[in-house]
């Protein structure tokens, strides 16, 4: 996508050949940064404090981790070493797991005098994959977008109502839930996007609301609590989210809240689709809500918050009595049988266990 008129992607191989240039997204929506990643502690320092994140970003920064790592050490202990420093860092999102367990395969049976060159060359390859299959979702989810706009008057918009941010920044481009959105807006169809805020790291007022709005895509931010109450008076034609880790039975884990709008949707019969790229789907678990790992993240992500001041500044304020202990759940479990139909990139499938072997029958 374009920053200012220059495409990029969320990350990518510098200038130097060797070293990883990433978009700092602990800057945004304030200030456009880039990061460079020189070696795996730099690497896995930015998928934990998220400088990175989002599912598919966390697979491609992971496997440029190991490419790092190849590069100063590429024997069989510090192959094994950098996957478990990469796995260590994030425990939702199986795309790390997925990306991590791909690289591996690939460069264990290489000689170590082989395996950077490789593990360059595997990291670009499951960046340019992202791209691919994120085109993909876009192209099925608009077609989705484009059947709902048909025969409505070009005045009413079709009003999309997303969690987090699954843009562009979530992956390495175009976005999973976004895609569709940014089909459709330049295809000239009518859309207008509710934004949930999505505490406490507010993903989507500070990411999907930037990604936005420099797309030219009608936004409005609402707070987390807003869904519902839109929904039940008809301020919303559609729910679409994306997924950190998908059950082969059709479950998904996605940021936490996601579950809440699932559920308003169900009871509002508004169609709730989930982007579901195929290396997002967890093919060994069946059961979402007792076999995911659910993270819990430092509690001064809630009890604090951080904003531009009236001077242009930044502070940091504390918004919770001192003392009440926080607890910061990550992500939730919405069940399959809350979800309308899960877009991967290969078409839309049922959220059971058999319309995704269908589309993936090696997924099995
Ligand atoms: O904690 P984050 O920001 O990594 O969580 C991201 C999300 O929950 C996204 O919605 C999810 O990764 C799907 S993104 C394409």
């Amino acid at each position: 996508m374009k920053v200012d008129g220059s495409a990029y992607r969320t990350v990518w191989l510098a200038g130097d050949g060797w070293s990883v240039e990433v978009i700092d997204q602990t800057r945004l929506p304030h200030a456009f940064a880039v990061a460079r990643l020189t070696d795996l502690a730099g690497a896995a320092a930015a998928i934990r404090t998220m400088v990175v994140r989002g599912a598919p970003l966390i697979g491609a920064t992971a496997a440029y981790g190991m490419a790092l790592a190849m590069r100063v050490a590429p024997d069989d202990g510090a192959l094994r070493e950098a996957g478990r420093v990469l796995f260590a860092t994030r425990p939702t999102a199986v795309n790390l797991r997925w990306a991590l367990e791909r690289m591996t395969a690939r460069l264990t049976p290489l000689a170590p005098a082989a395996r950077a060159e490789a593990a360059y060359a595997e990291a670009a390859a499951i960046a340019d994959e992202d791209v691919a299959i994120c085109r993909a979702i876009g192209e099925h989810g608009c077609t989705l977008i484009e059947g709902m706009a048909a025969g409505r008057t070009p005045a009413r918009p079709i009003n999309i109502l997303t969690h987090c941010n699954a843009g562009w920044l979530a992956t390495v481009d175009w976005g999973t839930a976004l895609a569709p959105v940014y089909l459709a807006f330049d295809r000239g169809l009518p859309v207008h996007v509710w934004v949930d805020e999505t505490r406490p790291r507010n993903q989507g007022a500070s990411l999907t609301a930037w990604e936005l709005g420099r797309h030219g895509v009608p936004h409005t931010v609402i707070a987390d609590n807003v869904g519902g109450h839109l929904m039940q008076h008809g301020k919303v034609d559609l729910c679409l989210v994306g997924t950190d880790r998908t059950t082969a039975t059709g479950d998904v884990c996605n940021k936490i809240g996601t579950y809440l709008k699932a559920l308003a949707a169900f009871d509002n019969d508004v169609p709730f689709y989930v982007a579901a790229p195929s290396p997002s789907i967890d093919w060994r678990l069946r059961d979402g809500v007792r076999e995911i790992p659910i993270e819990e993240r430092c509690g001064r992500e809630l009890s604090e918050i951080t904003g531009r001041t009236g001077d242009g500044g930044l502070a940091t304020v504390t918004v919770t009595p001192a003392g009440s202990p926080v607890g910061n759940y990550a992500f939730d479990v919405t069940p399959a049988r809350l979800v309308t139909g899960l877009i991967t990139e290969r078409g839309v499938s049922a959220a059971t266990a058999e319309g995704l072997a269908a589309l993936f029958p090696e997924g099995r």
